[in-house]
């Protein structure tokens, strides 16, 4: 994972909240690191069905928000948006959407992961123009390039047959990184679809053109997780070439 400079005001704000006296922050940076590496976080995640009330310390809750959305997007548009829960009362609403899954409520904090179809507009193009500015990233041909390269890719949509599979697309990579990030952190989630969506949206005052694509409960399991159910072989999910075709490689 990379290492990640973490305003030491918020940390030391996260233990100790400002100076009374002074309110002064401190202006030096601290790194915070992983104790979990890739390869692990990834063999060791499992989906949590309970948890611990512990909450998660604020710190490591920005870092594991802040990696998840180091994800890829198509064009840079990162169309993802996400509800941060911690309030018990919100996670009893979202509860009752959610088939009354006791994860929700248990969960220190939970996300609602969201992917807002108004990326897609001009507005934004705008806005990942501006932010490439800022990191060098962009110049005036990109520019132009993308103005001219967005709409068309939206109004042909040769990549995907609606916005609402091309949010989700990008919503739920932003949700694999929040899991693994959270793993490496030793923090537990459970990915989850089984929620109406239209409850949701009404609860959480989503607008239309936002689709939710998954819940994220986040925090600290309570019990031993189920059996592992294992995974399909490599070889009955990768192919060589062509569809269907066995992968002959040695893996
Ligand atoms: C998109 C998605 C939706 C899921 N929805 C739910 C859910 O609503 N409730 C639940 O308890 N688990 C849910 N899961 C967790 C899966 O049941 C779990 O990942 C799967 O059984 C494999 O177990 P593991 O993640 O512990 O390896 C979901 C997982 C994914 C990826």
């Amino acid at each position: 994972m990379p290492n990640a400079p973490i305003p030491m005001p918020c940390l030391a704000h996260a233990l100790f909240g400002p100076c009374p006296i002074t309110n002064y922050q401190l202006p030096m940076t601290i790194e915070i690191q992983p104790s979990i590496n890739v390869k692990t976080a990834i063999e060791s995640r499992r989906a949590a069905r309970s948890f611990q009330p512990d909450p998660i310390p604020p710190a490591i809750l920005a870092e594991i928000l802040r990696l998840g959305v180091r994800s890829p997007s198509g064009y840079n548009l990162q169309p993802w948006r996400f509800i941060v829960l911690q309030d018990q009362a919100s996670k009893e609403k979202l509860k009752a959407c959610a088939f009354d899954q006791r994860q929700v409520v248990e969960a220190p904090t939970v996300l609602i992961c969201c992917g807002d179809r108004r990326a897609a507009g001009p507005k934004n193009t705008e806005a990942v123009i501006e932010l490439g500015k800022t990191t060098g990233a962009m110049n005036d041909n990109l520019a132009g390039y993308m103005r001219q390269a967005i709409p068309q890719l939206f109004d042909n949509r040769p990549c995907f047959d609606s916005l609402e599979a091309w949010t989700n697309r990008h919503t739920m990579l932003a949700v694999a990184h929040l899991m693994i990030a959270a793993k490496s952190f030793g923090v537990d989630s459970c990915p989850m679809e089984g929620f109406v969506s239209a409850k949701v949206k009404e609860a959480f005052q989503i607008p239309e053109e936002v689709d939710v694509c998954c819940l994220l409960p986040l925090g600290y399991a309570a019990e031993p997780f189920k059996q592992y159910g294992g995974r399909f072989d490599v070889t009955q999910v990768y192919y060589s070439e062509s569809y269907g075709q066995a992968l002959q490689a040695e893996i």
